[in-house]
């Protein structure tokens, strides 16, 4: 069973490159940050004090999520109710990384991700997939980008922002997300690091197939591909 971790920060083209990787290899795709924005969302319209870690860790076993792992029309719902266009805004963008520091919530969602995880072949992106969630992945992607080209990148996804409120959002994000004490954005030592700056989508998704089915993972990936058991 073929587990691709997909980790690096916000804008450095992981959503785009681990769905391209899915459909080319034929693999599953779960994206773990709309799980931590789907309960972001959940928290704000309970009227959870995102300022008070304790209130929000008591109440992180409420939610019930429901993630999809088709890579052509992935999907996500709290409560039965559809939350892939409302965990997109503004307001949860600018309230996920507090909720992602609490360790119950992290706890809870490395849980269900490890759960659908563990059902077949698949792609996952986020911060702490290689070093947390999948230690065990037979591939670990790192993707990197530089500042202006992450910026660029996002502004163009959200109309409207300009590209230096932009780079200051992501710059505080990165840090929050890097600091955290529970399972911060970090690099596995095993992870192979891609940077993306002046790379096209495609030649990024190339590369990181090459990657994929180079030595070490070579077996998992023919396995996924073609059926075969290692030998
Ligand atoms: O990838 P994204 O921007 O949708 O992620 C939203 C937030 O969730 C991001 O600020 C960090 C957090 N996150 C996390 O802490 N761990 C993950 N595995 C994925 C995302």
């Amino acid at each position: 069973m073929l587990v691709i971790a997909m980790d690096g920060p916000s804008g450095s083209g992981k959503s785009s490159v681990s769905k391209g990787v899915a459909r080319a290899l034929g693999l599953r795709y779960l994206d773990t940050g709309a799980m931590y924005r789907a309960v972001t969302w959940w928290m704000l319209r309970q009227g959870v004090p995102l300022d008070d870690q304790a209130a929000m860790a008591a109440r992180a076993g409420e939610p019930v999520l429901s993630v999809g792992t088709d890579p052509d029309a992935p999907s996500i719902s709290v409560d039965g109710t559809d939350v892939a266009g409302p965990i997109r805004t503004g307001e949860v963008t600018g309230a996920v990384s507090a909720v992602a520091a609490v360790p119950e919530v992290r706890r809870r969602l490395v849980a269900l991700q490890q759960e659908i995880i563990g059902t077949g072949g698949i792609v996952v992106e986020g911060r702490d997939i290689g070093t947390v969630v999948a230690p065990d992945a037979a591939v670990k992607i790192y993707l990197t980008a530089s500042a202006e080209a992450r910026a660029q990148r996002r502004s163009k996804e959200l109309t409207g922002a300009s590209v230096s409120a932009t780079q200051a959002d992501l710059a505080r994000r990165d840090h929050l997300d890097s600091t955290r004490k529970t399972d911060p954005l970090a690099r596995a030592a095993d992870a192979v690091e891609v940077d993306t700056t002046s790379l096209t989508l495609s030649e990024v998704i190339t590369e990181v197939v090459r990657i994929a089915k180079g030595a070490d993972a070579g077996d998992a990936v023919r396995e996924a591909v073609y059926g075969e058991e290692r030998p």
